[in-house]
Order: C-alpha cells, then structure tokens, then sequence
C-alpha cells in the first residue's frame, strides 16, 4: 500500500470536524479535506472569526487554527475532494428511521448509502473507505457491494474505525485516546489498508493501544461500548428513584459501588437522563438486529435501557408537577440549561427537550437559559417532537440570553444541564427575584443544596 498523502473525509460534523483536525494537527504531511454538501457549515468552518466555528468544542478553535489553510482544508467541493484522496472518511449522520420498516429504531443509512454511490461513481483511483459513522453491523458488507458493483473499475478497501469521542472533551480524547480500533478485512490487501490507518494514528497514538479486528468485531464494539455506557447511566438512575424513596443517597451509593475495582468509579452519575447523538440511537441499534435475527431476550434486554431513561426524565417533570401543588398551568418554570451535557453546544436527544415538552403539555411557561445554545435551535428541537404546532412552542418556550432574567419571576428553577457556571450565580440574588416558595430542581446534583436550603430555596435533586 502506499503512503497515504490525501485524505478526505465526507461529513463536517461534530464527529469529522474535530477528528480531522487533530489527525491533520498531527500528520502535516498529509492534506486532509473535509467536505459538507452544507455550504452554511463549511463557511462557518473557514471564518477566520474561530468563535464562529460551527460547533463548539473546547481547545478545538487553537487546532484548526494551527492546521487550517496548512495541511487542513474544509470545502464544498465533494467529487473534487473524493477523487484527489487515497482515503476516504465518511463521518455522515446516520439518524434513527422516521419512516418505514424499522422506524424508530433502525438508523436511516441513506446518507451513508448516497456517499458510497457518490465515491463510486467519482473514484478514478484505488481507495480506502474508512466508516467513522456508528453503523449497524455489516454496513460495510452494503458499502463494499455498492463500490465493487457501481465504480469505475478501481480498488477499495473497507475500513471501520469507529469514533469513541465524547462531546465536550473531544480534543483530549483524540489527543489520549484509551484505544484507537481498526476493523478491516483479514485478506493481505485488507491488512495492508489497516496498517495504512494504523500509521496515521501512529503519528500520536501508542501502538498498543490501536487494536486491530475484523470488521464484524469492529462494527460491533462500538455499538455495545455505547450500550454499556449508557447501561450504567440507566442502572444508576434507576438506583436514584429507590433512593428517593428510601433513607439512602445516590451519591454515597455511587461512591461506594465505584470503589470496586471490578465496577470503576465512572459514568456513575445520577441524573435527569442520558442524551446526545449516540446512546439512544446506537441501543435502538442493538435492539433493532438482535429483533431481526429473532433473539428477542437480548432485544428485551437491552431496550429496559431506553425505557428507564425515558421513566427518568418523565418522573423530572411529573417532579416538579406535583411539587407545585399539582399545576404548572401558566407558572413560569426556568431552564437552566438545554444542551444534552455541559461544554457542547449540541443538544440532540437532550432531556431538556423532553422535559420542556412535558411541562408545556401541562401549560407552564419555560423560559431557558443556556450558555452555548441557541433560541432557533431550541425552537427546532420541540417543534422536531412533532407534539404541537410552531406558534404555540413559540408562545411557551422562551429564550434568554441573561440567566437572571431567565429566573426573574419564575415558580422553580430546572437544572437541566451540568454547565460549571450555574453553580457561582448570585444564588441569594435570584431568590428574592423568584416567587415564593422557590424551588430548585436540580436534575445534574450540581448545585450547593445547603446553601440554597440557607437561602430559603425548597430544593429537589436526583437521589437523596
Ligand atoms: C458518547 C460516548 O461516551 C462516546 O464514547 C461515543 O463516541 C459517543 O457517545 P457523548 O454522547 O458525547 O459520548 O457524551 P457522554 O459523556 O457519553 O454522555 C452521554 C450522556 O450521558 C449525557 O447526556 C450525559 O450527561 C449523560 N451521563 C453521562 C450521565 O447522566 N451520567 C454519567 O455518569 C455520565
Ligand atoms: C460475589 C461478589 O463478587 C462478591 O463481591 C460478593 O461479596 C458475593 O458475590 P461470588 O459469588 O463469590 O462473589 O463470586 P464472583 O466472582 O462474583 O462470581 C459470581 C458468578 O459470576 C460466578 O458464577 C462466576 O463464574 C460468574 N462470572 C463472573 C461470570 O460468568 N463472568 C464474569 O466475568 C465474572
Ligand atoms: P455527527 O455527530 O455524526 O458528526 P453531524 O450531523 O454533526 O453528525 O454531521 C454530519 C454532517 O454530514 C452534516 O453536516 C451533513 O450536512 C453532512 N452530510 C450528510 N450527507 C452528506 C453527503 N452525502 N455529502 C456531504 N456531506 C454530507
């Protein structure tokens, strides 16, 4: 195989766009394009204003400034970039099915179908096809058939390399990863291509930590590494609701459960609910191929994951229901918070979503706050749960770009969202602002309980 001196990598998403860049960072030899048929995303890619980059990611601003323009370009121009490249990243959304067989469960492939016809139809030479996207497994078996079946007659090779990032600490996770995995064919023409992708992670990854597998195994990792994640999130909100209901406290349950060698301190952290692109969607996965392979106990099995997390943000806002006396009909409740974890601005699959969604269903008023996110999103993601019409979202949901006046005159506060700064406001200053009794919701464990209960503020947290 030889060297690789072109990438390109389809998709400038929050998986491309920061992968991309460190592997750019890292490997100045290699021109790496990323390429978006969204032509918004790209300009914001390019604007030399790097608070304008369209995701935010700590510590990724100084990386595309180091790379950009260097051996990092981001571009419109898709065929132009397939076909100068020797390999190929395609770092697509793969969304859950809102139509058809397998809805709401399947991921729609079609995006990640028409890149591999796109590569077909472009490719004048041999390439690498690396799947970064979460697929279901043997997506790679449908990609290769489009390639090998539609192309111009040139070589490819299939590669999964699925990504294990979290939003919010993408760059030290790419910069430290705890394995890098590489999935290819075990043919000599296969091995020869893993080890082409070994050797760009090699430029800042430990060998011993870049596994490599076969496809299958690959595929599959990554769907069970998000399904076990999520587990434990599942596992301990279910633990909070019994210690609610009993003397015990979630936090000194987790702590003392972490300390086992054998269970680990992490993602142990009680909360209103997990979100983001990839748990629910890569479990809906799991669950979706163990149904149609017809092993319906393990389908079973994994979908009480879901359904827990589902039980936990509907029990957050049946909370905070009954709490006011059993009406939020007009009452002001204000978010803090409304991205899916702290330090993205990204809020797909965000509890805060379904929790507003609940609240308004029972005519409160929700005035959010959020660091990172905008009103336009916000809007879009309610009227995305399709649960009433655009104008009436608009009349209930209400943005604020100054926290105080998002509190300013509310019944409660909903801490929906971990971000730091909550926890340093002037939290006497809000008091007196707020209808009494005040209460506070703490749906992240984040803030100062004692404090707040000093202040006067009738508190609720996850699990104590
Ligand atoms: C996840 C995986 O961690 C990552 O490896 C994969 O590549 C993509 O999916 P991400 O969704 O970005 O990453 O964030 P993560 O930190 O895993 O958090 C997911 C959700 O779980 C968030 O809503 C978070 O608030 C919640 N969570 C996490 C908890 O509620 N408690 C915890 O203890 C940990
Ligand atoms: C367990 C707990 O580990 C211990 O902390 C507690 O005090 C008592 O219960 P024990 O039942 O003695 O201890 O053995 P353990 O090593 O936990 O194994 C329990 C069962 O799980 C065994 O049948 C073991 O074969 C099985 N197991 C364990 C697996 O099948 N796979 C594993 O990866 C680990
Ligand atoms: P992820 O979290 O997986 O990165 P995103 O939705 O953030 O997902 O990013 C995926 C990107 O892929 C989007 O910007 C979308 O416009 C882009 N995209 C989807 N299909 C194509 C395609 N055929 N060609 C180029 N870009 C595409």
């Amino acid at each position: 195989m030889k060297t690789i001196k072109s990438i390109c990598c389809i998709g400038a998403g929050y998986v491309g766009g920061p992968t991309m860049s460190v592997i750019a960072q890292k490997n100045p030899n290699i021109k790496v394009t990323v390429v978006d048929l969204n032509q918004q995303r790209i300009a914001d890619w390019n604007d030399q204003d790097l608070s304008k980059l369209p995701i935010f990611e700590p510590g990724l601003d100084q990386v595309v400034e180091e790379a950009r323009g260097r051996n990092l370009f981001f571009s419109t121009q898709v065929d132009e970039a397939i076909d100068e490249a020797d390999m190929i990243f395609i770092s697509v959304n793969t969304p859950t099915k809102t139509y058809g067989k397998g809805v709401g469960m399947a991921a729609d492939l079609k995006y990640v179908e028409l890149c591999a016809r796109q590569i077909a139809r472009v490719a004048t030479s041999d390439k690498i096809v690396v799947e970064k996207s979460t697929l279901p497994v043997r997506t790679a078996q449908a990609i290769k058939s489009i390639l090998d079946h539609t192309g111009n007659g040139v070589k490819f090779q299939i590669l999964s390399n699925p990504e294990f990032l979290a939003e919010g600490t993408a760059m030290t996770d790419l910069a430290n990863p705890d394995r890098v995995l590489i999935g290819g064919e075990q043919t000599p023409e296969g091995k020869k291509a893993i080890e082409a992708l070994v050797n760009i992670y090699g430029a800042w990854v430990p060998k011993t930590q870049i596994l490599t597998t076969n496809l299958w195994s690959s595929e599959l990792s990554k769907l069970v590494a998000n399904a076990f994640l999520a587990q434990r999130v599942s596992s301990i909100n279910a633990i909070s609701e019994l210690c609610e209901a009993t003397e015990a406290n979630v936090e000194e349950v987790a702590k003392a459960i972490g300390m086992d060698s054998r269970i680990g301190p992490k993602f142990l952290k009680a909360s209103v609910g997990f979100g983001g692109s990839c748990f629910q969607k890569d479990i809906l996965n799991l669950v979706y191929i163990s149904k149609s392979l017809g092993l319906n106990e393990v389908a079973d099995y994994w979908e009480q994951v879901i359904i827990m997390n589902n039980h936990q943000r509907n029990r957050f806002a049946n909370n905070i229901v009954s709490n006011l006396y059993n009406t939020v009909s007009g009452k002001k409740i204000a978010f803090l918070g409304w991205a899916f974890k702290k330090d993205t601005n990204d809020t797909r699959e965000s509890a805060a979503i379904y929790v507003a969604d609940k609240l308004i269903d029972e005519q409160a008023q929700i005035s959010v706050y959020d660091p990172k996110v905008s009103a336009t999103q916000m809007q879009s993601d309610l009227n995305y749960l399709n649960t009433r019409t655009e104008t009436e979202n608009k009349t209930y949901l209400k943005t604020k770009t100054d926290p105080y006046k998002a509190l300013e005159s509310a019944h409660a506060i909903a801490v929906l969202t971990e971000w730091d700064e909550f926890k340093d406001y002037d939290w006497q200053r809000i008091y007196e602002a707020m209808i009494k009794p005040a209460f506070v919701f703490d749906g992240r464990n984040v803030l100062d309980q004692e404090q707040l209960k000093a202040i006067g503020f009738q508190v609720q947290s996850i699990g104590k």
